[in-house]
């Protein structure tokens, strides 16, 4: 929308996290907190974005630069309340917007929807909007204060409420959206006359209320106020996304078979008609298309997995895995940068990394590519129909042609041509006899002993 800037508060300290990490850094879905309130913002298309941050982010943010990078970050030195923290962010962005939409950093599961009605209230002529919701126990928040007819009068903070005032259960969300001029009017006259001598945001409220702007209340569900604090409530945060990403997902078509088991991040793709058995995580980056099977107890990061493949049970799909179509990824094969053609498999105890694997290659049990070599990584390249015997080490860089066979147990140092047969082991022998020699000359040792 443009005309609309968005403020994202997340200086506040995260204390009670008891972490060296900034809250708003800590993850759910595998996702930073504050990266789902960013996306969450950009997803509004505003002209700009802000993230007010406190010192300790210096540093540590890393991802979210790279992620956002047109996030404009605004350092409040000292916290002295939400108020004083939209004011550093109005100060660093650098257009002058007709809307302002204030966010927590701390809140990963509101609704781009919510925000988007909050915003839609502004176009539609309030001068502020305010988020509310009904809480079950509304212990630590602004209540919402209402007249007879339910028409907002303010917000009172928990510190500063009366016994009567504590027992509202409408509560303050803490996202507002303002126009920007009802912004310019009323934050410079709130002042930090309370219980915790802090600039609240909340007051502009009743300031707008009282220069006769319209304010409007829109509520939303309890669920996606839900703010972390502590590590409790992190955990319970990402109890409630891990929800709300599986009805996603088996509202698209995937079956899960045990969905309380399995694990998603925020941008997991799962197409219809894709399994996944039981206890299964997904990493971020990970995309399954149609007929796929994923099967217990494998962990997949980065990974895309073509129509029909079977991975695992007990697979581990590391970043840069392409399993092909109808390709197989049995128990105790770990993958890693490794593309596999269509229909290659690699059924039991492998470790595939930095490969190329063409279509309807076999890789026997225990064969292993060696791809590191203590300082750098080497590819290791398979030729479509290649069979690779157990227990084979292809040691990297090395090219095995296509329909070439390896002999079990080999170590592979140079290329082997196309239709070729490379045995890389020490040659059998045969002893006649000499094991039942063996066995008598034991027996005589042991009972001489
Ligand atoms: C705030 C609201 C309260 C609401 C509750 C919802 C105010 C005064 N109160 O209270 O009505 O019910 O949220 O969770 O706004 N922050 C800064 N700089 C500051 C202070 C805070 O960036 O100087 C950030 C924090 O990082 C956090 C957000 O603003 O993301 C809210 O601050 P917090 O201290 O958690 O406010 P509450 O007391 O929970
Ligand atoms: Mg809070």
């Amino acid at each position: 929308m443009s005309g609309l800037a968005c403020i994202v508060l997340a200086a506040g300290k995260g204390t009670r996290m008891r972490s060296s990490r900034p809250k708003v850094l800590h993850e759910v879905a595998g996702r930073a907190l504050a990266a789902h309130v960013l996306a969450n913002a950009e997803g509004l298309k505003p002209d700009a974005v802000c993230l007010v941050h406190g010192p300790e982010m210096a540093g540590n943010a890393d991802s979210l630069e790279k992620t956002f990078p047109r996030l404009i970050w605004a350092l409040q030195e000292r916290r002295k309340g939400t108020a004083d923290a939209v004011r550093v962010g109005l100060e660093a962005l650098r257009v002058k917007p007709q809307t302002v939409l204030v966010l927590y950093g701390d809140t990963p599961l509101m609704r781009r929807d919510t925000l988007a009605r909050l915003v839609a209230a502004i176009e539609t002529g309030a001068g502020l909007a305010l988020l509310g919701f009904e809480a079950s126990d509304p212990a630590g928040y602004g209540r919402i204060l209402t007249d007879n007819e339910g028409g907002v009068r303010g917000i009172r903070e928990e510190a500063d409420a009366s016994p009567g005032e504590r027992t509202v259960r409408l509560c303050n969300s803490g996202v507002m959206a303002f126009r920007a001029d009802v912004l310019a009017d009323v934050l410079p006259r709130i002042d930090n006359e309370n219980a915790k001598g802090e600039y609240y945001l909340t007051d502009a409220v009743a300031l707008a209320i009282a220069g006769a702007y319209r304010v409007v209340l829109v509520m939303s569900d309890e669920t996606e106020v839900v703010g972390v604090n502590t590590q409790a409530e992190l955990a319970r945060a990402e109890a409630l996304m891990q929800a709300r990403l599986r009805t996603a997902a088996m509202a698209e078509g995937a079956v899960l078979m045990a969905p309380e088991t399995v694990f998603l991040s925020h941008d997991t793709v799962l197409a219809a008609d894709v399994i996944v058995e039981p206890n299964v995580v997904f990493r971020p980056g990970v995309r399954v298309e149609s007929g796929a099977v994923i099967r217990a107890f494998s962990h997949l990061e980065g990974a895309y997995v073509r129509q029909g493949a079977v991975v695992g049970p007990f697979a581990r799909l590391r970043p840069g895995s392409d399993i092909g179509p109808a390709a197989r990824v049995g128990n105790f094969v770990e993958v890693k940068n490794t593309e596999m053609g269509e229909g290659a498999k690699a059924n039991h105890l492998a470790y595939l990394g930095d490969a190329g694997i063409g279509p309807g290659a076999n890789v026997g049990a225990g064969t292993i590519t060696c791809n590191y070599d203590g300082a750098r990584k080497h590819r290791t390249e398979i030729g479509a129909g290649a069979f690779i015997g157990s227990n084979s080490a292809l040691v990297a860089p090395v090219r095995i042609g296509k329909g070439a066979y390896i002999g079990s147990g080999s170590v592979i140092v140079r290329d082997v041509g196309d239709d070729d047969l490379a045995l890389a082991r020490a040659p059998q022998i045969e002893k006649p006899g000499a094991a039942a020699r063996m066995r008598a000359r034991v027996g005589r040792d042991r009972k001489s002993e």
